[in-house]
């Protein structure tokens, strides 16, 4: 997929570059992003609102994966940019991405992140929770500073998807629940707010999902509470914000739909309940994550140790994990992969490939087909590009590993791998004067 292919000698090549290359010059593991496929990700989106010819906004979920070259990508994109704390902001903000484009997400805001955001003049708001409300009123109040907002909902939609990667069912930690009229609450307590403009309003159902009824019902449960919300407090949302979590293919047998059903499907809905309400078309914005970086990403690794358990499994294990891709340990999640110096090769047998942490979840895969593997073969695991780096760790103090975007036949390192220095450069000596 994207602009891998294998190249005359048999290596897996990605943006013209060869990955064998890629793993000597910068080391494994190493993250690889196709940045052709990346734009091809954004365009699609975009292409297909452009075509529904409704006002839209597509936001780059930075959490999927943040550094300062994607948000740079994401900025030349015209993309908008969803954040959730003051590191996903700083790395915003030092990447030059227009703050007016940026969306602050999360359920615990700290003082500090709202203070930040505000300096920092960020563009839009999305109300979690009470709490939140009263400290952004108060912080915009003494500095007299206007900010949009969306209130977060839930709409009591649930995403067939992972338990911990949905989040529309009502007892979730996210957003006011909408049938107990909490939403109401917050478009009463802003009401007459001077500071504190609320424009619309926001759902994310949850993530990887495969159709697009959940949106479409989320779209009607919206909307069945704009009329009121009409009726009595004289609101009407201009933006309906449907969130993210647009699938992606990771292993045969995932059916996700193109970017561009998923725009279609929704525009459709939200153009249908708005004409049975007799309301303007409201702006839609989403917030794809997943689906802008996740198949987009490669992951290389060398082969180190290999065990044969006769007539079980057999075991291979690579110089990465768990620390650089938790999806496997924490939501059981499946990835394919080949070995990049081999990659024209036939599969011989099925490998378990492992990590290196001490932890025996610490599994890639469970029966990944492939040649007879040899000690120093680099293999490569695909769809790592969203939740891989960014969830990444230093579990056993392990070293967070480079990312490279290649394009054009050239490879471009965008973040340093960590250092053994690194590792302790925050630690101090044991009864430190230092410490405080
Ligand atoms: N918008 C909101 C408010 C979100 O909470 C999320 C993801 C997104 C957008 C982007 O969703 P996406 O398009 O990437 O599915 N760590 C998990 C995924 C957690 C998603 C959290 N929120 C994983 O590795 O699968």
């Amino acid at each position: 997929h994207g602009t891998s292919t294998i190249n005359q000698l048999g290596h897996l090549e990605i943006g013209g570059v060869d990955t064998v290359d890629i793993a000597g010059r910068f080391g494994t593991p190493v993250y690889v992003y196709d940045v052709a496929l990346i734009r091809e990700r954004a365009r699609g989106f975009q292409r297909a609102f452009e075509q529904a010819d409704v006002k839209y906004q597509v936001a780059y979920a930075s959490k999927a994966f943040s550094c300062i070259a994607m948000v740079q990508l994401a900025d030349e994109m015209g993309m908008s940019l969803d954040i959730v704390s003051s590191g996903e902001l700083m790395t915003a903000k030092k990447a030059g991405f227009p703050m007016e484009r940026v969306h602050f997400h999360g359920n615990n805001k700290s003082p500090e992140e709202i203070d930040l955001a505000l300096d920092f003049g960020v563009g839009c708001f999305v109300l979690d929770n009470f709490y939140e409300v009263s400290l952004l009123q108060e912080k915009t109040l003494s500095k007299n500073q206007k900010v949009d907002a969306l209130i977060r909902t839930t709409p009591g939609v649930e995403a067939h998807t992972h338990e911990y990667i949905s989040t529309g069912q009502e007892d979730s930690k996210f957003g006011f629940d909408l049938a107990s009229g909490q939403a109401d609450k917050v478009i009463k307590m802003l009401k007459d707010d001077a500071y504190i403009q609320l424009r619309g309003v926001h759902s994310h159902i949850g993530s990887q999902i495969f159709d697009t009824n959940g949106f479409v019902l989320t779209v009607e449960k919206l909307f069945s509470q704009f009329t009121r919300w009409k009726e009595e407090y004289d609101f009407v949302p201009e933006i309906l914000n449907a969130g993210g979590g647009f699938g992606i293919r990771y292993v045969e047998g995932d059916e996700p739909l193109p970017p561009e059903h998923y725009v279609a499907d929704l525009v459709k809905a939200v153009k249908k309940e708005a004409a049975k309400a007799d309301m303007a078309v409201p702006e839609i914005w989403i917030e794809p994550g997943r689906s802008i970086t996740g198949d987009a990403g490669t992951t290389l690794y060398t082969v180190g140790s290999t065990k044969d358990i006769p007539g079980v499994r057999r075991y291979l294990s690579v110089d990465g994990g768990m620390t650089d891709n938790i999806r496997p340990a924490l939501y059981q999640a499946e990835y394919e992969g080949v070995l990049a110096n081999r990659a024209n090769e036939t599969a011989a047998d099925t490998f378990a490939v492992a990590g290196k942490c001490c932890e025996s979840g610490d599994m890639l895969m469970w029966k990944l087909p492939l040649p007879e593997v040899e000690h120093r073969d680099i293999l490569a695991v695909f769809c790592t590009g969203a939740y891989g780096y960014s969830m990444a760790n230093n579990y056993n103090r392990i070293t967070r590993p480079p990312v490279v975007f290649v394009e054009d036949s050239q490879a471009d390192l965008v973040v340093k791998g960590e250092s053994l220095e690194d590792i302790t450069k925050n630690d101090l000596p044991f009864r430190s004067k230092e410490r405080v």
